[in-house]
């Protein structure tokens, strides 16, 4: 297995004083022996980050790719998400106890409500649930995955507690310039799911191609610069060792202002990946 060619990714500082580093791996579809070996070869290459969810089902693989790669844990950041279904604290603790089971692990850096559900009305529940697993130190840090600003403005409401992250669908055809900016008025940083586009065409866009050619960089390295200087972190998933180290090295070159706004003039006036939106969209 190859070590590390990068050096040691940046990180920013949280609102509860823990760091994230400025790109991770995202998890998605990374499950059974193949998920570990590639959780491990990202591990290997220098990522520190990994996201996770209970809902992805590869909990497992995750803590036997961070066994195996055998890097300090406490070098590394690791993420889990509370699914819809356990929202009301009796459900959500033992969630969080089993996730970690499952992970091998003593704590998560990072657990996230993975989306608000606001139809079925329990998220501020799961998030003191969340609190109190923090308090157990079970939890590094909680945050949110999906939440409209009105939905942190109920936390802050009934909890007087904000998350350190809030995750969001971002990408070129739905860059979420402003929504950014009111997380980051908050304190709050911001991770980009689905940064590269998932398996869609977005990656054959030619201004995509146009930009990339003039820095030199492939398309997904363009891409995943973009997000970097918008100040959200992207968590690019992939299971291929090369195109991870690909993914990785984005911190040695820079796009101008008006390249960052050519990419963000992608965006569609629907341009979420599935139509997700957490105003009505649930997940259980
Ligand atoms: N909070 C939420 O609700 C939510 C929702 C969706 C996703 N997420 C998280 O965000 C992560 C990333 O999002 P995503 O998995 O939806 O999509 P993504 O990371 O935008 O795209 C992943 C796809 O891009 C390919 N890819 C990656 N690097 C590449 C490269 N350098 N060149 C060419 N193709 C490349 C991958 O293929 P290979 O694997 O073959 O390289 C894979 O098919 C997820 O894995 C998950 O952890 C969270």
């Amino acid at each position: 297995m190859s070590e590390s060619t990068a050096g040691p990714v940046e990180s920013i500082v949280l609102n509860d004083c823990t760091t994230l580093p400025k790109i991770g791996l995202g998890t998605y579809k990374l499950r059974g022996r193949s998920g570990a070996a590639a959780v491990e070869s990202a591990i290997r290459s220098g990522y520190r980050l990994l996201d996770s969810a209970y809902n992805y089902e590869n909990e497992g693989s995750v803590g036997a790719g961070i066994a195996a790669a055998g890097v300090d844990r406490n070098q590394l950041r690791v993420t889990t998400k509370l699914p819809g279904r356990y929202h009301e604290r009796d459900q959500a603790i033992p969630a969080v106890e089993e996730s970690l089971f499952r992970a091998g692990l003593e704590y998560f850096d990072l657990c996230l409500i993975h989306w608000p559900n606001p139809k079925q009305g329990k998220y501020v529940e799961a998030w003191r649930a969340l609190i109190e697993l923090r308090e157990r130190g079970l939890l590094r840090s909680i945050g949110v995955s999906n939440f409209l600003p009105e939905h942190l403005e109920t936390l802050q409401q009934e909890t007087g507690v904000l998350p350190s992250v809030n995750q969001l669908e971002i990408h070129p055809w739905f860059p979420q310039t402003e929504t950014i900016a009111k997380n980051h008025e908050l304190g709050i940083a911001v991770e980009s799911w689905s940064p590269v586009g998932r398996q869609t065409d977005l990656q054959q866009e030619p201004l995509l191609a146009q930009v990339a050619a003039e820095v030199d960089r492939s398309v997904v390295q363009t891409l995943l610069r973009w997000h970097v200087q918008r100040g959200a972190v992207p968590i690019p998933k992939s299971s291929d060792p090369e195109r991870q180290r690909e993914n990785l090295s984005v911190f040695d070159f820079t796009l101008s202002d008006e390249q960052v706004d050519r990419i963000s003039s992608l965006a569609r006036p629907e341009g979420r990946l599935k139509g997700q939106d957490p105003a009505v969209y649930e997940e259980f």
